[in-house]
């Protein structure tokens, strides 16, 4: 038979990331295309205790339906984790939701009609992407450098765009880019946000990982007029599985999100939320973030300093402060899947950068990540994926 999907429906033909990451699974393959962290870092028996005890001391309440704001104890918590950020709220700002990746949705759903516009970081996340696509956004992407998006080339963006609803931006190690957005940008952002009425979406959950250079207020903390969502989770800090994130917005807006979220799923999964917060009880989070950073330092360092003893002349790449990230650009080559396939025959997988543009890819760019490759992977995966881009850039740029 044949179904009569939606026009929201993705075609399986263009899972061209998900072909990616199947090939990159192959146990052969030293394989930088994905974003997971460490699982050596996971706090298993942290977890264990505090679901125990949740168990123990509020077994009936973590198994029953809750509130689709959220469990007030695990929306305290995330109150703490906002002040690191500058953010001084209260809880009637702050929604639970299923990852961060529920938060862009339900924004999505919230801001778009077909045909609106978002503005989006050039390149930016590849599922936000999908997610804005899915509710019938167009995009229009705002040129970056390493200080993060160009305020000139937003601006004119919002000239240009009178259906731009949104602009989508990850300031603080961004994915795909590992880049940081300055704190004069930021300023300037949430200006821009104001005097053009769009409102941002600040995604922000890499933030914490930062190993060199100064923390930098929050576009929600520098905003006044309530123009900025922002939105965090503890995929990166804690654990993924548990799929917990937080929506902080101003308490009207906020009233939107809680009922929208009650028609998607009811409310976040009670238990995981009781067990993390029982978890930021009994443990101190900021000890574990310390062995984040220390160990996703280590591997950008070592990846780093294999990059730039092997890679050829020419190729240039970002330097994140922090993050899973980092982005590669290669000169002459006119189809990002070459690259791919050039190092896939080498057993070294990246992803190539066109489904993190909006519109308009710019060839010869691929992501690396490197929390979740073993430091005794990473320097020969570089060497083979050196020889790949050996191979390609010395082709005719014609292919
Ligand atoms: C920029 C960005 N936003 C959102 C997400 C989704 O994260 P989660 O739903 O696990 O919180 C990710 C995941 O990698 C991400 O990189």
């Amino acid at each position: 038979m044949t179904y009569k999907f939606s026009k929201r429906v993705p075609d399986p033909k263009n899972d061209a990331v998900g072909d990616i990451l199947k090939a990159a699974a192959d146990p052969k393959v030293t394989s930088f295309a994905g974003g997971l962290p460490a699982p050596e870092l996971f706090p298993v028996q942290g977890v264990k205790a505090a679901a125990d005890k949740v168990l123990d001391e509020k077994g009936p309440a973590a198994l029953q339906y809750g509130s689709a704001q959220g469990v007030p104890e695990l929306r305290n918590v995330v109150l703490k984790r906002l002040e690191v950020e500058g953010i001084h709220t209260t809880a009637d700002h702050v929604m639970i939701a299923t990852g961060s990746q529920q938060s862009i949705d339900l924004t999505g759903k919230m801001f778009l009609d077909e045909g609106d516009v978002v503005i989006v970081e050039k390149p930016t996340y590849l599922t936000a992407v999908d997610v804005f696509r899915s509710y019938g956004a167009r995009f229009v992407g705002v040129d970056m450098d390493e200080d993060g998006m160009k305020m000139d080339s937003l601006e004119e963006a919002l000239k240009n765009n009178p259906r731009a609803r949104l602009i989508y931006t990850v300031p603080t190690f961004q994915n795909p880019t590992g880049r940081t957005m300055t704190l004069e940008r930021r300023k300037k952002l949430v200006e821009l946000a104001d005097k053009y009425d769009v409102m941002v979406l600040e995604d922000n959950p890499y933030g914490a990982i930062r190993w060199e250079g100064e923390n930098l207020p929050s576009l929600k903390s520098l905003d006044k007029t309530g123009h900025v969502i922002y939105m965090g989770t503890m995929s990166k800090i804690f654990s993924p599985g548990l799929r917990l994130g937080w929506v902080v917005a101003e308490p009207k807006l906020l009233k939107r999100y809680t009922m929208m979220k009650q028609s998607a799923d009811l409310h976040t999964d009670s238990f995981s939320q009781y067990v993390c917060a029982q978890y930021f009880t009994d443990n101190d989070i900021n000890d574990h973030i310390k062995k984040i950073t220390a160990l996703y330092h280590k591997r950008e360092q070592l990846m780093m300093s294999a990059i730039d003893k092997y890679f050829p002349k020419g190729v240039q790449h970002s330097n994140p402060e922090g993050g899973m990230f980092l982005w590669v650009m290669v000169p002459g080559v006119k189809d990002s899947k070459e690259l791919f396939n050039a190092a896939l025959k080498r057993n070294v997988a990246v992803v190539p950068g066109d489904p993190f543009y909006g519109s308009d890819p710019v060839p010869g760019t691929f992501r690396m990540n490197y929390s979740n490759t073993p430091e005794d992977g990473i320097v020969d995966g570089v060497k083979q994926l050196a020889a790949a881009l050996d191979e390609v850039m010395s082709e005719p740029a014609t292919k």
